[in-house]
């Protein structure tokens, strides 16, 4: 039986889109060969709306595996939004839906972080076939143990780390090295444990500058040179935590300069003493080829989906779960957050372990 297959991918790029796509279709055409179409929609949900799209021939998927971004391109779409009827009057879930109908679709595959993951559900339960697969540096989705991109961003925010030391070293200086996490903070958990960061600041943790300049003057005074202190962009001390979402939204325009890498610099030198410099990662983080990890696991989620579609399994994200690839219902999915569990017994091993987290 012949197939119409839409492949769609939205958010905040990463590394292993590519990757993802091919798996997806590899394993189509082996499946199907000729009785298939595939239609790459173009820059996300905003090609669903405006009617933008590829149909795609199987050369267009040779030679992606290791190249970095999307080459169906991706832009951001606030679910708030989307059932808001704008000044350019377009019914956006009538005209996802139409695009949908237009090219006869059995199934839009949406490769997509937490956002996307909204509006997936959302396109699902106006009765749509989707399939998802996790995609996202901050390895925040509920319902997966880990998603692509993660492993990627991990290893170059580690290498920053690593290589931070030497220069900190020789210069005796406080290094503020800020990785992305708006929300949640386990890209720079895992890059400052792989980095061997002193002080790991994390979005979950509210922390407390007097904390932190602690660590530094004991560092000083056992004899070592230098402090590394990863960040994650997200992080609030904890009188910031208080404050309402619209105090902290005035509270962050009101500053000079709203990186935290920068902030937490000024104030530490100040308290220390110390010569402190910051340094923001920023979307290197999300740029080139994914590693290794993150190939193979974009093949395994790509395989995976396929299967689902052979089943006629949809409204699910492939989710892994303890090494095996399931479908999770994206209704389960939509609108949570994995955050790092603070009490959990990573953290306190690594508290045990003199690692300190501003607190
Ligand atoms: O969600 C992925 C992410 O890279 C976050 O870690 C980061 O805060 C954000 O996207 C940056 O978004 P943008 O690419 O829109 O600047």
């Amino acid at each position: 039986m012949s197939k119409k297959i839409g492949i769609l991918t939205s958010g905040g790029d990463c590394q292993g889109l590519n990757a993802a796509i091919r798996a997806v279709a590899k394993a189509l055409y082996e499946e199907y060969g000729n009785d298939v179409e595939i239609y790459g929609i173009l820059d996300g949900y905003s090609g669903l709306i405006n009617g933008e799209y590829k149909k795609m021939k199987p050369d267009d998927f040779s030679g992606i595996l290791t190249l970095g971004g999307t080459i169906l391109g991706t832009s951001r779409r606030p679910y708030k939004l989307m059932r808001v009827i704008e000044e350019d009057g377009i019914d956006k879930v009538k005209a996802m839906k139409d695009t949908y109908n237009k090219l006869k679709l059995d199934c839009l595959i949406i490769l997509g972080g937490n956002g996307t993951h909204k509006t997936a559900n959302l396109l699902s339960e106006e009765g749509l076939n989707i399939i998802t697969l996790p995609k996202t540096i901050d390895n925040d989705i509920y319902g997966t143990d880990i998603t692509f991109g993660f492993q990627s961003a991990c290893d170059i925010a580690t290498d920053v780390i690593d290589r931070i030391h030497s220069t900190a070293y020789s210069h005796k200086r406080v290094f503020i090295i800020e990785v992305m996490g708006h929300k949640v903070g386990w890209l720079n958990l895992y890059a400052g444990i792989a980095g061997g960061a002193d002080v790991i600041l994390i979005p979950e943790i509210p922390y407390n500058i007097d904390k932190i300049a602690e660590v530094i003057d004991k560092r000083i005074k056992n004899g070592k040179r230098f402090t590394i202190i990863a960040a994650a962009e997200g992080i609030k001390s904890e009188a910031e935590s208080k404050m309402s979402k619209k105090e902290y939204k005035a509270y962050l325009a009101s500053l000079k300069n709203p990186s935290v890498a920068f902030r937490l610099s000024d104030e530490l030198g100040k308290i220390t003493q110390c010569e402190t410099r910051p340094v923001v990662l920023g979307h290197f983080q999300r740029g080139g080829s994914p590693c290794s990890f993150d190939r193979i696991l974009c093949t395994q989620l790509g395989m995976a989906a396929v299967k689902l579609i052979k089943e006629e399994n949809y409204g699910n994200m492939v989710g892994v779960h303890n090494g095996n690839f399931v479908p999770v219902p994206l209704k389960e999915v939509a609108g949570k957050l994995k955050q790092v569990p603070v009490d959990g017994e990573l953290i306190q091993g690594l508290k045990d372990m003199g690692i300190s987290f501003g607190v």
